[in-house]
């Protein structure tokens, strides 16, 4: 199998690298770029194909798996709230596939994180219901039950105590009100995965994003029936997944965007 390009579309930067989908690692160091201050989906998509252009001696004419921090329904994003607000709406698989002249897969960044951590990472081989979540800027999820995602869940958007869980919860509300880890993980953390808990009864949380890494400094606070782990993939786990993604539509193309779309066009006319 060769290696198949996976790029993370961030808030402050775009990243990409070559994925060995043998292994579920990179195949080569990623390339990161900074996201241009105007994020459209134009200018946006000229930094994507410097990074196609860096690694097309790896990647061949294969697909691009791309994430972005907003839910992605059948190729459309349908909201988003650290990016141009250009993207609200465009069919960003159709538009980006377009420019880049090759078969595209968009998916959400937790999702994509998600799909790497299930298939090469701490949610490998774990039966029953997983679910992912980010912690970074925002706070994105993934739900995976017994290997199968169930895409564009939105978790970081439940509300907890009349607030949006992410603007109380996600670490760079620790970093901004410049919260010990102690305080964020008992006030702000525990009652986000108490209500998770509550809501899902899931089998494993895994918890993602740059705060992972110091895992150790707050998981101890945490109080709760699900164990909780770090992601094994680290900051990798979204490109990693994002590659694996575009190779599996690649492989399925009998499941076609187009015909989930037609199907619920038909279900609207029987209505
Ligand atoms: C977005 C999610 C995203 C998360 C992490 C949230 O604000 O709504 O779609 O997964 O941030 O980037």
């Amino acid at each position: 199998m060769s290696n198949v390009l996976g790029i993370d579309v961030g808030g402050s930067g775009i990243k990409g690298a070559p994925v060995d989908l043998e292994v579920g690692d990179f195949a080569e160091p990623r390339l990161r770029i900074t996201t241009p201050e105007k994020s459209s989906p134009k200018n946006v998509v000229a930094v994507l194909r410097e990074i196609v252009d860096n690694f097309a001696p790896t990647i061949g004419d294969g697909p691009v798996g791309i994430s972005f921090p907003a839910p992605a329904r059948h190729g459309v994003i349908p909201f988003i709230a650290n990016l141009d607000q250009e993207w609200a709406g465009l069919h960003a698989e159709n538009y980006i596939s377009d420019a880049l002249g090759r078969p595209v897969t968009v998916l959400n960044d937790a999702d994509a994180a998600g799909l790497g951590e299930v298939h090469y990472g701490a949610a490998k081989g774990v039966p029953g219901l997983v679910i992912l979540t980010t912690l970074g800027t925002g706070i994105g999820s993934a739900v995976i039950n017994n290997g199968v995602l169930l895409p564009n869940t939105e978790l970081g958007h439940i509300e907890i105590d009349g607030h949006d869980a992410e603007s109380r919860a996600a670490s760079s509300v620790k970093d901004r009100k410049k919260m010990s880890y102690k305080d964020w993980a008992t006030k702000r953390l525990q009652p986000y995965y108490a209500t998770l808990e509550m809501l899902f009864s899931p089998d494993l949380f895994v918890v993602g994003g740059g705060v992972s890494k110091d895992h150790d400094k707050f998981f101890k606070y945490l109080d709760l029936e699900t164990p909780i782990v770090p992601a094994q993939l680290r900051n990798r786990a979204g490109i990693i997944g994002a590659a694996w993604q575009a190779q599996w539509r690649l492989e399925h193309p009998d499941v076609t965007e187009q015909q989930v779309i037609a199907a619920a066009e038909e279900a609207k006319k029987d209505d």
